[in-house]
């Protein structure tokens, strides 16, 4: 049985380029094979100081998950710190992970440049994520582009540790969707909290609409035909409209007399109709609390029969037993 994972990091609230790159991904995967998917609230650790604030958004995190389709019968749906085992797994591949290998990380260096404290944790954070993958025997890994590197970073990692003690661990595979590798922010750039351009799954209608209008166009005016080739409209039209409706708009652009204010409209109005089902079935859980606290404990009790046997295989290969 194919055997996929994925994590996610509550961090914050969730947004477009998380739905469209590993959310909508991860989903769709779930009767594909055997999915793990996972909370990462260790990682968050490494920027989220604030203990109510990381529990709030761990809530946050399964909530908006689950109200967006994944199913916890068809999946193991749990949370990375209800496993220790991630931890211990991420010590035994630190003593195989060459620093020059961190060293070269981009992710590291990014968030270093945007004020992160340069812990040693964020540091090391591409190993406990291999461990994370690691542990559970992957063969699929769901993920956005930006994710590229880390699985690279695996990989090496899991070839290194079974050159050193032999055959132990399965050498993963990234996925990353084409079309929702880089999913744009208001700015053009790609969505990141950190950028400070999202928009948000579950936003309010009015914080929704507004952000939307607000997004960043070139100055061409209503009547001039506007450059097709990368609209951020376009591109996050494309992933919630219809095709005929994308076809529409595509050629309203070419064909100049429309502005962008009207465009941005219609985007609003399709990510609000996109998601309308999802805020549906998020206000239903909402009213029911207990029942997350309920599908995190039966998730960690189903990874904890997979992670126990991986981390003793890994125990045993490096002489811990
Ligand atoms: P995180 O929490 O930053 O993001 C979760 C997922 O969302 C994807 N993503 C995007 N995809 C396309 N366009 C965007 N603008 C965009 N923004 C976010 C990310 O690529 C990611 O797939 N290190 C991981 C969490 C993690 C993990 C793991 C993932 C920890 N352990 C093991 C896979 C396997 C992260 O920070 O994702």
């Amino acid at each position: 049985m194919l055997r996929i994972l994925s994590g996610i990091q509550p961090t914050g609230t969730l947004h477009l380029g998380n739905y469209f790159g590993m959310m909508r991904p991860s989903i769709a995967l779930q009767d594909e094979g055997d999915a793990y998917y996972f909370i990462a609230d260790y990682h968050a650790l490494t920027s989220v100081h604030d203990p109510d604030l990381l529990r709030a958004n761990v809530r946050g995190v399964a909530l908006d998950f689950i109200a967006c389709g994944l199913d916890p019968r068809r999946c193991c749906f749990f949370r990375q710190s209800d496993i220790p085992a991630h931890v211990e797994l991420a010590w035994l591949l630190s003593t195989v992970t060459p620093m020059g290998l961190l060293e070269r990380a981009h992710s590291y260096k990014d968030k270093v440049a945007r004020g992160l404290d340069a812990s040693h944790g964020l540091f090391a954070y591409p190993v406990l994520m291999a461990a994370d993958i690691l542990l559970y025997d992957s063969a699929l890994v769901p993920v956005g582009k930006d994710q590229k590197q880390h699985l690279e970073m695996t990989r090496d990692i899991a070839q290194k540790f079974n050159d050193r003690y032999g055959n132990t661990f399965r050498i993963p595979e990234p996925r990353i969707g084409e079309e929702t590798a880089v999913v744009p922010g208001l700015d053009g750039q790609k969505m990141s909290k950190s950028y400070h351009n999202t928009i948000e799954i579950f936003a309010e209608e009015k914080v929704l609409k507004k952000k939307v209008m607000g997004l960043v166009t070139d100055s061409t005016p209503v009547e001039a035909p506007k450059p097709v080739e990368n609209s951020t409209i376009l591109a996050l039209y494309r992933l919630v409209a219809s095709a005929a409706d994308v076809q529409q708009m595509e050629q309203e652009f070419m064909n100049g007399g429309v502005g962008y204010g009207d465009f941005k409209k219609r985007l609003f109005g399709a990510i609000w109709e996109y998601f309308a089902p999802q805020r549906t079935r998020r206000a239903e859980l909402e009213r029911n609390p207990d029942e997350i606290d309920r599908i995190l404990a039966d998730g960690a009790a189903r990874a904890r029969q997979v992670a126990d046997v991986v981390i003793e295989r890994a125990r045993e290969a490096v002489g811990l037993r």
